[in-house]
């Protein structure tokens, strides 16, 4: 981690909004861009740059769900009614109870900000000596943000918020020239908001709006900092779900595009979809209309697509996963699966498994080498190195009110249409018949055939090499 801004400052998130532009039963910091919720994207960038105690205002509409995702790696102060955003800074100010020094406050909504623009803020603010600095962009539209006004020596002297702040859902067709808009993230040393924030005029709906302070600010004669974004994209906030999806476009190509500096292969970004939290190792080539999803990550030289979606997993190096799902899967080097398989929670293969078509599995760990060409279900089951699992075997792991367990030893050999009814063991390289319905423990090396099952004999089909 680079500290890049130290220790010494302390991060605001204000995140208290309930987001009513985006007509959603959830708050809007908790929708997410690219499988994170927005409110992880200030956090993150805080702790990038190396604050020393971030805390993030919510509402206590909001609250439980943020603290669930944030945990303890933030302080939060609740803001008991949504009075505007220069209400939420003086919550902020009531929890930390005199400890900050510098503050870096962002707002909740703008996930784009880079760790380059805000560190230039700080520095700025401090070369500066400013009690207020802002982060602020040029746009073409920013009809729904506030706009800063400079005087005749280009100080900023104002913010001027939008009229009626009630918002249309579209973005009006832009035919003015660029202005200055704020983006949203503000320094302040502790003295110039002890001495500005009970200043603030609230609006006639009775909100108070912290960009009031820039004004407060400029009459009082106080410096204020400023910097401009390096790329317009930063100031992108979400209000409703026409810019949520506009960000999301945003931030899923700067994603694509840094696992492609890294050394994946993705020859058709356009239909690939790549999670904020995943990992992809080098010389992995990720096929077209492929999503990874949540935690999930990929190893060195695989080759993932087309058509996947991997969720919540983790797969090795060198596998092959074609037109196939895994949720909650674990999948060491040099596996094959697919197409059109479907590996849920709680699997486990390792290294050298192969799996065909029409193959699901669940809770079921399958041991080197194992494996199962053609449909198949697997669920509960504990399958040994080397085993094969002829075509239609079933584990009939539910009696209708419990799940029980198959074990199936390695080498053993399970014929075309076996039905496993658990509880049941196959011993090591035993053998099923065609059609067997085995509701009896096997023996090592027997062979059972018919339904339900009978022991005739020694398995003699040759043992396979793991
Ligand atoms: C705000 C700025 C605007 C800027 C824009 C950048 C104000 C008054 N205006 O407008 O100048 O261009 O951001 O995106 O600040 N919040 C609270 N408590 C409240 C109200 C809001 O915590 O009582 C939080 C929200 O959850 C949100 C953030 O503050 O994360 C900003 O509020 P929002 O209503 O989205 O402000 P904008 O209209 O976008
Ligand atoms: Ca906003």
């Amino acid at each position: 981690m680079v500290e890049v801004v130290g220790q010494q400052w302390t991060g605001v998130i204000l995140a208290a909004g309930h987001g009513v532009r985006m007509q959603s039963r959830l708050p809007k910091v908790l929708h997410q861009v690219c499988g994170k919720e927005l409110i992880r994207y200030p956090v993150e960038l805080l702790h990038r740059l190396g604050v020393g105690t971030v805390v993030v205002v919510v509402s206590p509409d909001n609250d439980a769900r943020i603290r669930q995702i944030l945990g303890d790696a933030v302080e939060y102060a609740t803001q008991p009614e949504m009075w505007g955003t220069g209400d939420a800074l003086t919550w902020a100010l009531k929890q930390l109870d005199g400890r900050a020094e510098q503050l870096l406050v962002l707002n909740g909504d703008v996930p784009l900000l880079t760790l380059d623009s805000v560190s230039r803020l700080v520095q700025r603010h401090l070369e500066q000596a400013a009690g207020l600095s802002l982060l602020t962009a040029q746009t073409v539209a920013g009809q729904d943000l506030g706009r800063v006004i400079r005087d005749n020596q280009g100080r900023v002297v104002d913010i001027v918020e939008p009229a009626g702040r009630s918002g249309s859902p579209y973005p009006q067709v832009p035919d003015n020239p660029a202005t200055e808009v704020n983006v949203g993230v503000y320094c302040f040393s502790s003295g110039f908001l002890a001495a500005n924030l009970k200043r603030i005029e609230p609006s006639s709906q009775g909100e108070s709006y912290i960009t009031s302070l820039v004004a407060l600010g400029a009459e009082s004669g106080e410096p204020i900092g400023s910097e401009t974004c390096g790329d317009p994209d930063e100031l992108m906030g979400v209000n409703n779900r026409l810019q949520l999806s506009q960000v999301e476009a945003i931030q899923r190509r700067r994603i694509l595009e840094s696992w492609m500096i890294a050394g994946v292969t993705i020859p058709d970004p356009a239909s690939v979809y790549i999670d904020g939290d995943v990992t992809v190792g080098q010389d992995s080539v990720i096929l077209p209309n492929t999503a990874l999803r949540g935690h999930t990550s990929i190893g060195e030289d695989c080759q993932i697509g087309p058509n996947a979606v991997i969720e919540d997993s983790a797969v090795g190096d060198g596998c092959r996963i074609i037109a196939s799902m895994l949720e909650g899967a674990t999948v060491e080097a040099d596996v094959e699966v697919g197409p059109f398989s479907h590996l849920r929670p709680g699997t486990y293969l390792e290294s050298g498994v192969r799996l065909g078509n029409y193959v699901e599995i669940k809770n079921s760990r399958l041991s080197t080498g194992a494996v199962s060409g053609h449909f198949s279900y697997l669920g509960d089951a504990t399958i040994g190195a080397g085993v094969n699992i002829g075509a239609g075997t079933v584990t009939c792991n539910y009696d209708g009110r419990d799940k029980l367990p198959t074990v199936i030893e390695a080498g053993a050999f399970i014929g075309c249409d076996t039905m496993l009814v658990a509880p049941v063991t196959v011993g090591a390289n035993a053998a099923t018949g065609a059609g067997a319905v085995v509701t009896k423990d096997i023996p090592a090396a027997g062979l059972a055939v018919g339904m339900p099952a009978r022991i005739v004999g020694k398995n003699r089909i040759p043992h396979r090499a793991p």
